[in-house]
């Protein structure tokens, strides 16, 4: 058997001839493509503004300029991430501060939240928390009402690192608008998709060919404020406004048509055109990627259910993952190693996400965090695999992974 990569894109001839359209046309880059890739995705998530930049790093980083993170500032985020979620605070010169998860979502827990402010409070310290960044981590959901309460309470501005959900959605008991705007269930309750903003200021998403839509490399932020829009459009564009009516130098109101302004320092955070015009092509299969997805997680529940050494990842009542990985953990932690090589020697392409971000050495060295500052992911950490999760894989190889999981414990006995 071929060697089966634990995620993979889907490109079919239709996504090729949308690129190649515009590979032939006079724009391949800052083309009308752009525009219309981020109405498509305003249109699917019901938020009122998207701006797509290269990567979902640089979506998180202006993200974070635009929520005004500066040298001295605290953003809290959760551990069980890929550095991205954090790293974006620590250009803008702020201080990423990990809360631990909730056990069974993985999820950062919005009490741990709670906890870290309150104690800050209490203790009167100078830093000052600015933002939460929480994590949809493997396309489930987080708490965002409750995230969205606290973040309320004390002021904070939320960017949710949704590079995993892109397709998920949760159920909102407080959801502000019409139903044209999210799925209708009856009464105040209704299903919202992950990137409507309703719950935050800003969603961010990527578009790696891993993630749930690709366009190569690629992200965008997501948000109904016009104020952040305007600022994320500048960012994205070295800091650059052509907007004659947010002109701040004197006389320039008498300058041509060539005039602009760079009023913040900004970046080359641009996406092409071409790419733009694979995310349309690939939005429009979004909902059949993800179907797709639980169709496999299905096959995989029943079956790893059936192994009583392995706990199997969780899909809260009240949201409906995008299912971005599937991932095992072993209550014998001891095994992971062995059962990991094990399948990597079977041609499965097996991943462990994540490493705690915290423990990273660039962390641990210069911002002293260090083992058991969160217990939960740690815990989580050695327990866990990843194994393969796309919409392209086959029956056969999902009943290939599913057996060679289950000869592994077979042979221990
Ligand atoms: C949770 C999370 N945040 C951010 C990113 C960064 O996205 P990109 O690779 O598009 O820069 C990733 C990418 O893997 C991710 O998994």
């Amino acid at each position: 058997m071929k060697p089966i990569p634990y995620g993979h894109q889907w490109i079919d001839n239709y996504d090729i001839r949308q690129v190649v359209k515009v590979l032939k046309s006079d724009r391949i880059t800052q083309g009308p493509k752009i525009k219309e890739f981020e109405e498509a995705l305003c249109k699917y998530t019901g938020a009122r503004y998207a701006v797509a930049v290269s990567s979902g790093t640089a979506a998180l980083h202006i993200a974070c300029l635009c929520a005004g993170i500066k040298t001295g500032d605290e953003v809290i985020t959760s551990p069980i991430t890929f550095v991205a979620s954090a790293n974006c605070v620590l250009y803008c010169g702020g201080k990423p501060v990990f809360a631990d998860i909730q056990e069974d979502t993985v999820n950062i827990d919005p009490k741990k939240i709670e906890e870290y402010l309150r104690r800050q409070k209490v203790g009167g310290r100078r830093e000052k928390v600015k933002a939460i960044i929480p994590v949809h981590f493997a396309g489930h959901p987080c708490d965002l009402e409750e995230i969205h309460r606290i973040a309320k309470k004390y002021s904070l501005s939320v960017i949710e690192d949704a590079c995993h959900a892109l397709g998920a959605r949760y159920l909102s008991r407080t959801s502000p608008f019409p139903s044209s705007r999210g799925e209708s269930r009856g009464g105040d309750e209704r299903w919202v998709k992950i990137g409507s903003c309703i719950h935050s200021d800003m969603a961010v998403f990527s578009f790696h060919p891993v993630k749930s839509i690709t366009t190569g490399e690629g992200g965008a932020v997501l948000t109904n404020n016009k104020d952040l829009y305007e600022k994320l459009l500048m960012f994205r564009n070295h800091g650059i406004t052509k907007d004659s009516s947010r002109f701040t130098v004197h006389g320039s109101r008498f300058a041509g048509s060539w005039y602009y302004e760079m009023q913040e320092l900004g970046f080359n955070y641009r996406i092409t055109d071409f790419q733009c015009a694979l995310g349309i092509s690939q939005l429009k299969k979004l909902e059949e990627f993800v179907k797709r997805r639980k169709e496999i997680v299905n096959t995989y529940n029943q079956e790893l259910s059936q192994v009583d050494e392995i706990i199997l990842p969780v899909e809260r009542w009240y949201v409906k993952s995008s299912w971005h990985i599937y991932y095992i953990r072993l209550k014998n932690v001891e095994k992971r190693k062995l059962l990991f090589e094990k399948l990597q020697k079977s041609g499965i392409g097996v991943q462990v996400h994540y490493i705690p971000v915290h423990l990273q050495p660039y962390y641990r060295k210069n911002l002293e965090y260090k083992q058991d500052d969160c217990p939960k992911a740690e815990k989580y950490y050695e327990s866990v695999i990843t194994i393969p999760l796309y919409p392209a894989l086959r029956k056969s190889e999902v009943d290939y992974i599913v057996k060679c999981i289950k000869e592994f414990y077979k042979e221990l006995r």
